[in-house]
């Protein structure tokens, strides 16, 4: 049962798709003030756990932390971190009593849960003007579905999406990128998509391609179509200042960018430069930035990644203003600016608060401060490149996936988790908020696997493309000035060639869950927790996750481990995918145990009476041949299947 509360004049973000009369009088679980602002608060019994918030930090059980709604372009996804990229206020309680929170609010909104009082939840936000959604059901799983459902179906993307990708900020022109495909075909390292970074854009314009880099963009684009590789442009939110470039020019005229309260443009600093923001709140704008995306899908295109879209700015003009008068201080030895305030307003001029309050958003004809409706910007931005690909391209799925997001967004695009780091403590937070995400409906996801910041190592890739194997996003990337980690960069290709194997060996399982769960609002990701609500070790496991009915998985992610210890909840067929292309299987009975996983090997686990479809290993996705398939794990298993033509909208 759902039941929505309204506080005050809400925005609408039109986050729930479904159409749920208000209900009056208390919340049934927890109270509410509205005396100043908005706080919601709920004492938690001592076994309870707080499950949620999607794309977020620290664990799948989110008690004993902080955590802030507020979209942030941060790469130091460091563990004291509050915010990350999304907002997903949604939360379930789950204990004696269970039941699911979703607060509809387009601003900050901190989660407290139990993190100043160790028993105490407390949900607040500055403007006591939302919807409160508080669901009841028969289990925490039957909670999420129903959340699931009131907020609409989770974005499909076409079927080659679940292939490999390779990606590297760096990646310039298209000898660059040839390169790239020719190392992996010659390797036999399978791959489907390569990603273009912004180099691909003249001046990082967005709908611009760099002419002297890639002389024959259509032409090339076939190329590596013909290849079986689907080349994936990325897009950014903020519009390069230009006189004479179209989008620039369009945009002025026609008011569809950001504006501060006099009128005028807002301005901020990012790649390209001094840019503007299409007002993505704006559906005027939103549309016309939307069909801008035909540029690109008229050249043969089938894929995007949104980027900067929370909006990131390196800094506005006002934010530069203050800085140069605060140094003329400084120069003249003013006593107002003492040597750390420079040093501060330097390190606080990217993304700060004061420059979301400078711009405003047209809503239906009214003027809306950005920071008020801040958590929906890369949402709308995404969607604006959703509902375009409705009309551009009704028949073929387009593949979609953003930086930021807002619940509501996971219908028109998936999402990466952004600019995490080689370090061995990411493999686990990638595994920990798949689970999470999934609840809110972000179901094609994945993390950039090797790391994107900072240098990784031959190890840390094997071991993270280990869990890779099961994310519906399965990307390598990595930053600019970073070791270059392409799989075939490292000693020992076969490995890679491998592990990367796997993962087509699994596609005709992994598609099949994955689109069962977007059809059915249901979880591909599940925490042991919603499979064995009665087993109280399994409710606290917090590195080893359910996908589907059919499997659990329990990834290495520690450096130098010859294997890891692992909790079963039951009887479970422990199944790895070895170096030699054959798979071995163990029947393991409940309970703890040490499995010895080595660097090249693909472990899993395969619940008792279940059993999955394994293809042979085929080096791009149109070529898994379905002849090859077999089923592996208990005998008399039967398993449902789903497929499709893998392109087709439905
Ligand atoms: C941002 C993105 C990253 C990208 C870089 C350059 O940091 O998160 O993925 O490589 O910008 O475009």
């Amino acid at each position: 049962m759902i039941n929505k509360y309204v506080f005050g004049t809400p925005f609408e973000t039109e986050a729930v798709t479904a159409q749920i009369s208000p209900t009056s009088g208390a919340p049934e679980f927890g109270t509410v003030s509205t005396d100043n602002g908005f706080c919601y608060s709920w004492t938690m019994a001592d076994d309870e756990i707080v499950f949620g918030l999607g794309e977020a930090n620290r664990g799948i059980n989110k008690r004993g932390y902080l955590y802030i709604s507020d979209c942030a372009d941060d790469p130091e996804h460091t563990e004291d971190k509050t915010s990350l990229y999304g907002a997903h206020n949604f939360l379930l309680i789950s204990g004696e009593q269970h039941f699911g929170l979703f607060f509809d609010y387009p601003a900050q909104i901190r989660f407290d849960i139990g993190y100043t009082v160790s028993n105490q939840l407390t949900v607040s936000c500055e403007d006591a003007d939302l919807y409160l959604y508080v669901i009841t059901g028969e289990s925490d799983y039957d909670i999420v579905k129903q959340f699931r459902s009131m907020i609409g179906r989770s974005f499909i993307p076409p079927k080659f999406a679940f292939g490999f990708g390779q990606s590297r900020w760096g990646y310039k022109t298209e000898a660059d990128f040839r390169e790239v495909a020719q190392k992996y075909r010659e390797n036999h390292i399978p791959i489907d998509m390569i990603y273009m970074d912004i180099d691909y854009m003249q001046d990082y314009k967005d709908f611009t391609i760099n002419e002297d880099r890639f002389p024959d963009f259509e032409g090339f684009v076939n190329d590596m179509k013909a290849e079986k590789i689907h080349l994936i442009p990325i897009i950014d939110a903020g519009v390069k200042i230009e006189d004479g470039y179209d989008v620039y020019e369009e945009g002025k005229e026609n008011n569809y960018f950001c504006k501060r309260e006099d009128g005028s443009d807002f301005e901020a600093a990012v790649w390209p430069g001094w840019t503007h923001f299409p007002d993505m709140l704006n559906k005027d704008a939103r549309k016309w930035f939307g069909d801008k995306y035909d540029f690109l899908i008229s050249k043969g295109i089938d894929g995007f990644w949104n980027d900067m879209n929370e909006p990131a700015i390196f800094y506005s003009q006002e934010g530069i203003a203050e800085l140069k008068e605060m140094m003329e201080k400084y120069m003249a030895n003013d006593p107002s600016v003492p040597h750390f305030f420079l040093g501060r307003k330097i390190s606080t001029l990217a993304n700060s608060p004061d420059d979301y309050k400078r711009f405003y958003h047209n809503v239906d004809g009214k003027l809306v401060r950005h920071d008020k409706v801040h958590n929906l910007f890369g949402y709308n931005m995404t969607r604006a490149a959703g509902e375009a690909f409705e009309r551009i391209s009704p028949d073929k799925r387009i593949l979609m996936f953003s930086r930021s997001s807002y619940v509501g967004m996971h219908r028109y695009g998936g999402i990466w988790t952004g600019d995490n780091k080689s370090w061995w403590s990411h493999i686990l937070l990638n595994l920990k908020m798949m689970p999470s995400l999934n609840m809110c409906g972000f179901l094609y996801s994945g993390a950039d696997l090797g790391g994107f910041g900072a240098n990784t190592s031959r190890d840390l890739v094997l071991r993270w493309l280990a869990l890779g194997v099961f994310t519906p996003l399965m990307r390598n990337h990595a930053a600019l000035g970073t070791r270059e980690q392409e799989c075939y960069q490292f000693e020992n290709i076969e490995d890679f060639r491998h592990v990367v194997g796997v993962r087509y060996r699994l596609i005709p399982y992994i598609y099949s869950e994955f689109m069962k769960a977007a059809l059915n609002n249901d979880m591909y990701f599940k925490p042991l927790a919603f499979v064995y609500p009665d087993d109280r070790m399994a409710r606290r496991v917090e590195d080893q996750l359910m996908i589907g009915n059919e499997i659990m998985i329990a990834p290495v992610y520690t450096q130098n481990a010859e294997g890891r210890y692992v909790y079963l909840p039951e009887e479970m067929k422990f199944i790895k995918f070895l170096p030699d292309g054959s798979i071995s299987e163990e029947i393991l009975p409940a309970g703890h145990h040490y499995v010895e996983i080595a660097l090249n090997e693909v472990p899993l686990f395969i619940r008792k009476g279940h059993c999955i479809p394994v293809a042979d290993a085929a080096e791009s996705v149109p070529e898994i041949d379905d002849a090859t398939i077999r089923m592996i794990g208990y005998e008399d298993a039967v398993y449902d299947r789903y497929d499709d033509d893998g392109i087709t909208r439905i």
